[in-house]
């Protein structure tokens, strides 16, 4: 029987599949992630590991492990795995990416909604006793119809953005290391360089993945160039934005709101100078969860473990060798 460490708590017919081919060993807490030292001593002697984004797969751990085949990364991004580092020592990596695109859109679309009409903040200003009246410039937000969207990251889910945003009337551009032709056939987008989307668009999406070169990519010169009423929208890895340079765009109204669902620390802080903001819309990275979405991530991660394990290419294997 293979050793398989799984890092979270997850249903039962997923754990059953797994104990099929494999012995296996589950982290017991249900809501915090397994401390580094445990996950360490747990794959010394594993086969396969099936992981969250909250577990660092570093050098350090993956020089380690003796039998280590297979990390399942239970997400699409993954850049908590040192993929550079397993590669050198024939680990296989796998995402889970198409389970997730639709499920994540919605929440980028809601998130967009929510910070442009000012839905949060509204709740809050009926609830704690604050409507007096119905008054014409009261938390009057921005319009989505009409308007213009950029798209940095036209992968899976910059696509269902686009559908959606299609949908409002949205006119939509897109930044992407290449450009995506299908896309362009297909749904209308227009390609821009970073730089002439940021100065067009009125909201931004950032659905790129995170890596060295998308690290802070929006910076303090990329928020020059944004116009004073834009909102940016972040549903990727929040490293891709530079957080305090977020911070001062937002106090000196060089940009108008940010609707963010990731944070370069996860959790964020509850005294980050972010979330003191009201034009800030802050959620803790649902971007995937829904029910049926979350099962569809879990059957998916299991069935590339199983498949690593048994020496059969996995669907989704991130390093091809
Ligand atoms: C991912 O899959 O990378 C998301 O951030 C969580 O679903």
């Amino acid at each position: 029987m293979y050793k398989v460490f799984v890092t979270r708590q997850l249903p039962n017919p997923i754990i059953e599949r797994i104990q099929q081919v494999a012995d296996v060993t589950m982290w017991e807490e249900e809501e915090l992630p397994v401390p580094q030292d445990r996950l360490e001593k747990e794959l010394e002697q594993a086969d396969g590991v099936l992981c969250l984004l909250t577990e660092t797969i570093d050098e350090k751990l993956l020089q380690r492990t003796e039998r280590l085949k297979i990390i399942s990364n239970m997400a699409v991004g993954y850049n908590n795995i040192d993929v550079t580092a397993a590669s050198k020592k024939g680990i296989m990596v796998t995402n889970t990416p198409g389970v997730l695109t639709e499920t994540t859109a919605d929440l980028t679309f809601a998130l967009l909604m929510a910070t442009a009409r000012r839905i949060v903040e509204s709740s809050s200003y009926l609830k704690s006793g604050k409507w007096q009246t119905w008054s014409p410039f009261q938390l009057t937000g921005q319009d989505v119809f009409g308007s213009t969207l950029g798209i940095i990251g036209m992968g899976r889910i910059g696509e269902a953005v686009a559908r959606r945003a299609a949908g409002f009337g949205m006119n939509i551009i897109y930044y992407n290391r290449n450009r995506n032709l299908e896309a362009e056939n297909q749904l209308g987008v227009i390609y821009r360089d970073l730089e002439t989307l940021l100065r067009q668009s009125d909201f931004v999406c950032i659905l790129t993945p995170y890596s060295p070169e998308t690290k802070n990519l929006i910076d303090r010169e990329q928020f020059t160039w944004m116009k004073k009423t834009a909102v940016l929208i972040n549903t990727s890895r929040g490293g891709v934005v530079n957080e305090d340079a977020l911070y001062d765009a937002l106090v000196r109204q060089q940009i108008w709101a940010a609707g963010l669902d990731v944070f370069e620390q996860e959790p964020v802080p509850l005294e980050h100078p972010l979330l003191s903001l009201s034009q800030v819309v802050a959620l803790p990275h649902i971007g995937s969860a829904s029910i049926q979405t979350r099962m569809r991530m879990a059957e998916l991660a299991a069935e590339n473990l199983i498949d690593g394990l048994q020496g059969k290419r996995p669907k989704y294997l991130v390093n091809g060798f």
